[in-house]
């Protein structure tokens, strides 16, 4: 079932949150940045609200954390905020010291989309045109959110319209499953199907490498509490105050986190080559549905191509060819 409710304007137009219910989820959905605000998971002690969310539109546009978003036209960052393509190149937004992340300034997660209910799918539709944050071609997406069950499924449909481009999408959702506004998200434990993860420069950039989790504080290929290496004297975490890092999927389902306090387990799974993993360092927010929210309070876990694969002709490639449309899925299930 899916209902709406009025949540505020932008530029003139109204913003609505769509809620999509079963007897195990409530899922809501704006679609100003076709961003997850809510997601309560039903238990037998009542309803947890596991993502976190902002009050208003104006709260989303002071954040830069890109809460619960679809972030595009490309997650994560583009060294030197450019590419070249066909011969080409390009320059886009500077958003992240001489980097472009999260598609610039003005990304997805700063854009009204278009609602329509189709049965059981709310389908949220943006086009992106030509040049878009300095982007090729004109970029038509869809994304389409369903509840079945105990399962949520966002779908990514994108064509390329005129001219070759690039897209790479992720759903930037903060996940606590203590609750949101619980404080301190590293009690979850998380596991991550991954033998090697991507060690990032200063910049944030990857080096190249491919390093084996194994012995390191990446390992997370058992269940793990998120804080227990997130303070070793490793020079990968203590740059990036933290895990921020990409980890190269091995395995399916891909993750999956649990809260021993609520006994919420969630699982992941994703058809995009990455999974980011980002344990909120620099969150520092007011406007918090349950108050400010502060550093550590979720984490992230971002299905994604690898971060400048537009430059890194090692990785697996988000090129879409004009006139061709391509989709990838987010899949996340609750268990309690
Ligand atoms: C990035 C972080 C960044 C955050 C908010 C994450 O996906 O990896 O470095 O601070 O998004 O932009």
């Amino acid at each position: 079932m899916i209902s709406r409710r009025l949540f505020g304007a932008h530029n003139g137009r109204e913003v609505y949150l769509y809620t999509l219910s079963s007897d195990k989820l409530a899922v809501e959905v704006c679609d100003f940045g076709a961003a997850l605000r809510a997601l309560r998971v039903k238990t037998d002690n009542g309803e947890t609200d596991v993502c976190l969310g902002f009050n208003s539109v104006a709260d989303y546009l002071a954040s830069d954390s890109y809460c619960g978003a679809t972030v595009g036209r490309v997650a994560n960052r583009i060294g030197g905020g450019r590419f070249e393509l066909n011969g080409v190149e390009y320059s886009l937004d500077k958003n992240d010291g001489g980097n472009c992340n999260h598609g610039g300034f003005d990304g997805f997660d700063r854009r009204l989309f278009r609602a329509e209910v189709r049965g059981d799918v709310l389908a949220l539709y943006l086009s992106s045109p030509d040049g878009d944050r300095g982007f090729p071609g004109r970029l038509d997406l869809r994304v389409d959110f369903s509840v079945d069950g105990n399962k949520l499924k966002i779908t990514y449909t994108a064509s390329a319209i005129g001219a070759d481009t690039y897209f790479a999408p992720t759903c930037h959702a903060y996940f606590n499953l203590d609750g949101e506004g619980s404080g301190s998200a590293l009690g979850n434990v998380l596991k991550i199907a991954a033998e090697e993860f991507l060690p990032l420069t200063r910049a944030h950039l990857p080096t190249g490498e491919r390093r084996c989790v194994s012995g390191t504080a990446f390992d997370f290929r058992t269940d793990k509490p998120l804080g227990r290496d997130i303070g070793q004297s490793d020079s990968q975490l203590l740059e990036a105050d933290g895990y921020d890092h990409n980890f190269i999927i091995s395995a399916h389902p891909c993750a999956s986190a649990f809260s021993p306090r609520t006994g919420i387990r969630m699982e992941l799974d994703t058809d995009l080559p990455g999974l980011q993993l980002y344990t909120a360092n620099y969150l520092c927010a007011g406007g918090g549905k349950s108050g400010a929210y502060n550093a550590r309070d979720a984490f992230c876990l971002e299905p994604q191509y690898f971060p400048d694969a537009v430059n890194v002709p090692a990785f697996p490639s988000p090129l879409i060819k004009a006139g061709t449309t391509r989709s990838n899925f987010i899949l996340y299930t609750f268990f309690e």
